[in-house]
């Protein structure tokens, strides 16, 4: 099995990042989270093939914005490598908890969600257009 690396994003991925992230997130947006050590990346032979974005909600909550790997590297524990980062930054930073949210008709989210120690919340019942919830998960550590 090939091996992968985890590591926080420089401003060298930023072309990686952007082909990860949602469209409407700006090179110089993604930058500055570079530089804020909020962008994770699984890297196998160079190639980035896993990503996490964080938030702060309110400037001190952090939340999981977006998390991603690819689908033919999926089920090989990326997905909590990636988490397991994000978190040991935010207990060196003093944090003792981690948000994030997914639409309730994401069920491989919702499933992950769960089996990496994350708590459902509560939702938001009307946000999406079609009638899917917007649930939200907390995790403490
Ligand atoms: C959610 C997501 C990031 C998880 O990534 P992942 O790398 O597959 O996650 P992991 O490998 O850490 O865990 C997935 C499962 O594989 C299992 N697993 C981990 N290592 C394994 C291994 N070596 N062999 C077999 N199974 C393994 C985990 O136990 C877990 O199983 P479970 O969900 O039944 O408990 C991925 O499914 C994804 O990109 N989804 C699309 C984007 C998305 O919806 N993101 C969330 C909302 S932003």
């Amino acid at each position: 099995m090939s091996e992968y690396t985890i590591e926080f994003a420089k401003s060298c991925d930023i072309d990686s990042c952007k082909a990860f992230d949602f469209d409407y997130i700006s090179a110089s947006d993604l930058r500055r989270d570079t530089e804020t050590k909020q962008i994770i990346l699984a890297k196998m032979q160079g190639i980035v093939i896993g990503y996490l974005r964080l938030n702060y909600l309110w400037y001190t909550t952090p939340f999981i914005d977006l998390i991603i790997v690819e689908k033919e590297h999926r089920k090989k524990g990326i997905g909590k490598a990636l988490l397991e980062l994000i978190i040991t930054e935010l207990k060196n930073d003093g944090k003792k908890m981690i948000l994030t949210s997914t639409q309730s008709t994401n069920q491989e989210a919702r499933r992950w969600n769960e089996s990496a120690g994350f708590l459902e919340i509560g939702s938001l019942k009307t946000l999406h257009e079609g009638g899917s919830e917007e649930l939200f998960y907390r995790k403490d550590f």
